[in-house]
């Protein structure tokens, strides 16, 4: 048997929306303060789509700027993989509305559920295609346009989120280890606690369901903020040993965006306080985007260099949770 092929992310891209929401503007939308936001969220301001703005829309910015940063063409990509809660339609997926906006003629496209956990899901998902020889090329993109789908009417919530998109290129080849191996796990048991209840098959769109303002996500915070912490925690260390990387050697580490305070609990019980990427100020949890975007940004400001290894963690909905070490080979 073959061995595994090295697999490599060779460009990344984001793109936040114009229009800067900050916790000044939700103080008059509903009963809050940019004190309570900052101080039990770290955020400060959040951007929020155009109204005919869809997540494909931005997914798009995301992948031509990846795309550029890799330097090849749409038409060399095998596989298209958009993670997204907010999806453009129910069908068809995002990712073929991406295709026909950049022009991926030769990718097959589909969409990836995993709440905010999407990204590293997707990023495993298309490793391991490049990796069994299926495909040599894909593309991978965490868009989400949270703001249709929250509840403007609830202060527990619409504050926590914004819009946003980033993708990355992966191919085969490279130097080094490249992307490493996922630790992921789901509890459904726990689904309850963050979802969207209304306009799926569940509990369909009707007069009653919107009345009921069902078609908005609803979470409770304090349950969800405890699981994150253990499972993102539990998550690095099992993707660490499973990758034979001791904690000390991570250069970088980026967990998913949703609340500076979930992202210091797992700092401290990991010691890593110090090697943290964040950037939950300036553009609240994107969900499956935040992932995305904050790699993207650690690379292009330096802060991620070739031969650093880089660990990545997220958390949501499902529950889903994920970890994964990258040897940084560009
Ligand atoms: O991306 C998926 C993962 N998502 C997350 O990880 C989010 C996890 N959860 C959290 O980040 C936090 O739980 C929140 C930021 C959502 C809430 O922080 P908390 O410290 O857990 O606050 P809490 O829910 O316990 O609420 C404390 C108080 C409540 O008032 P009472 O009941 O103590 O009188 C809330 O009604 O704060 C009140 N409150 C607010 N006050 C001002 C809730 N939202 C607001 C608000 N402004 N926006």
């Amino acid at each position: 048997m073959d061995l595994p092929r090295t697999v490599s992310i060779i460009g990344t891209g984001s793109y936040v929306p114009e229009k800067v929401l900050t916790n000044h503007d939700l103080e008059k939308i509903v009963e809050t303060t940019d004190e309570w936001i900052h101080s039990r969220t770290g955020m400060r301001e959040r951007h929020i789509a155009a109204p005919g703005q869809a997540s494909s829309d931005l997914g798009t910015e995301a992948a031509k700027a990846a795309l550029a940063d890799a330097g090849i063409e749409a038409g060399e990509l095998d596989l298209l993989i958009v993670a997204t809660l907010s999806p453009d339609m129910f069908f068809p997926s995002t990712a073929c509305f991406v295709q026909e906006k950049i022009g991926a003629k030769n990718a097959y496209c589909y969409d990836l559920g995993a709440a905010c956990s999407g990204f590293l899901f997707a990023l495993d998902a298309a490793k391991n295609q490049i990796a069994s020889g299926a495909v040599k090329t894909a593309l991978v993109i965490g868009t989400e346009k949270m703001s249709t789908f929250i509840d403007w009417e609830d202060r527990g919530t619409c504050i926590l989120f914004g819009d946003g998109a980033g993708a990355a290129v992966l191919q085969a080849g490279g130097e080094g280890r490249g992307i490493m191996k996922s630790v992921m796990g789901s509890d459904g048991s726990l689904a309850d606690l963050l979802w969207t209840p209304g306009g799926g098959s569940r509990n369909p769109i009707s007069h009653e369901m919107i009345d009921q303002r069902q078609q908005y996500l609803k979470m409770r915070g304090r349950e969800v903020f405890k699981h994150a912490v253990v499972r993102m925690t539990e998550a690095v260390v099992q993707a660490l040993e499973k990758n034979d990387v001791g904690v000390d050697e991570i250069k970088c580490f980026i967990p998913h965006q949703a609340n500076i305070r979930i992202i210091d609990a797992i700092a401290k019980r990991l010691g890593i306080a110090d090697r943290i990427y964040t950037n939950v100020e300036k553009y609240a949890n994107t969900s499956s985007a935040a992932l995305a975007i904050a790699l993207d940004e650690a690379v292009k400001d330096g802060t991620i260099q070739k031969g650093d290894l880089v660990a990545l963690t997220v958390f949501g909905g499902g529950f889903t949770w994920g970890a994964n070490v990258l040897e940084w080979n560009r």
